[in-house]
């Protein structure tokens, strides 16, 4: 039993060195683009996060692109030189979906911003006493991402998400939404709400599979 457990060790290592070997020579290109489409109240968005997105970051995040576009079913319309939202869940929503859109501005990185906004979609009821705390345990400075929710900033990055959202073709009418490399079809969502991780896994052409699946 040990020894079976030391020789999957053992070829687990050397499956592993070949693969840093193979990564410098695999190209941004080859990452599956995943888009995620979602508002930051929704249920089924939470749920989402908690069922299918962790998961999928923590087995396959190195051969992903991520992108989060935090507006939903939301709708925008221009009042002066602003956008107004209006949102599904409310005024809240808009705030906090502006909260997320800001923290990807500064932190465009998904290793960063992504474990930020999941913190968030994982405790929706006290979010202004939680979101600081969320910032705080990723090093964030969660002053510059309040301010720019409140700013014209804020306001032109969210029109900016409103903008990809209405651009969908066919166009979202469910929330949480995904692309995978810019497609939407039924059996994609179906396949990224049942097992994001195996969608992404099998999707993936390039030389660096992760040795997790
Ligand atoms: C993924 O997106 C990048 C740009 O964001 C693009 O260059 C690349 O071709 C896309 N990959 C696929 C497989 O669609
Ligand atoms: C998802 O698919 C992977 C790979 O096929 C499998 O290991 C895993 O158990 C599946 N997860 C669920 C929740 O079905």
């Amino acid at each position: 039993m040990e020894s079976k457990i030391l020789l999957a060790i053992v070829l687990n290592f050397v499956i592993s060195s070949g693969e840093v070997a193979s990564q410098e020579s695999a190209t941004s290109a080859q990452l599956v683009n995943f888009t995620l489409y979602m508002e930051s109240l929704c249920p089924d968005c939470v749920d989402f996060f908690r069922d299918q997105l962790s998961p999928a970051f923590d087995a396959v995040g190195s051969i992903m692109n991520l992108f989060v576009v935090p507006y939903g079913k939301a709708t925008q319309q221009q009042h002066g030189d602003r956008w107004h939202f209006e949102c599904q869940h409310g005024k809240k929503e808009c705030y906090w979906n502006v909260i997320e859109t800001c923290a990807i501005h500064f932190h465009p990185s998904s290793t960063v911003y992504f474990p930020f906004i999941k913190c968030i979609e994982s405790s929706t009821a006290l979010l202004p006493y939680i979101a600081p705390l969320c910032a705080m345990f990723q090093g964030l400075d969660y002053y510059q991402i309040q301010s720019c929710a409140g700013s014209r900033l804020g306001n032109s990055l969210e029109h900016q998400m409103g903008l990809k959202t209405e651009a969908l073709n066919p166009p979202l009418d469910v929330v949480p939404w995904v692309t995978l490399n810019g497609v939407h079809t039924d059996e994609i969502q179906a396949q990224a709400l049942t097992n994001l991780t195996k969608l992404i896994y099998d999707t993936y052409l390039g030389t660096r599979k992760p040795p997790a699946c």
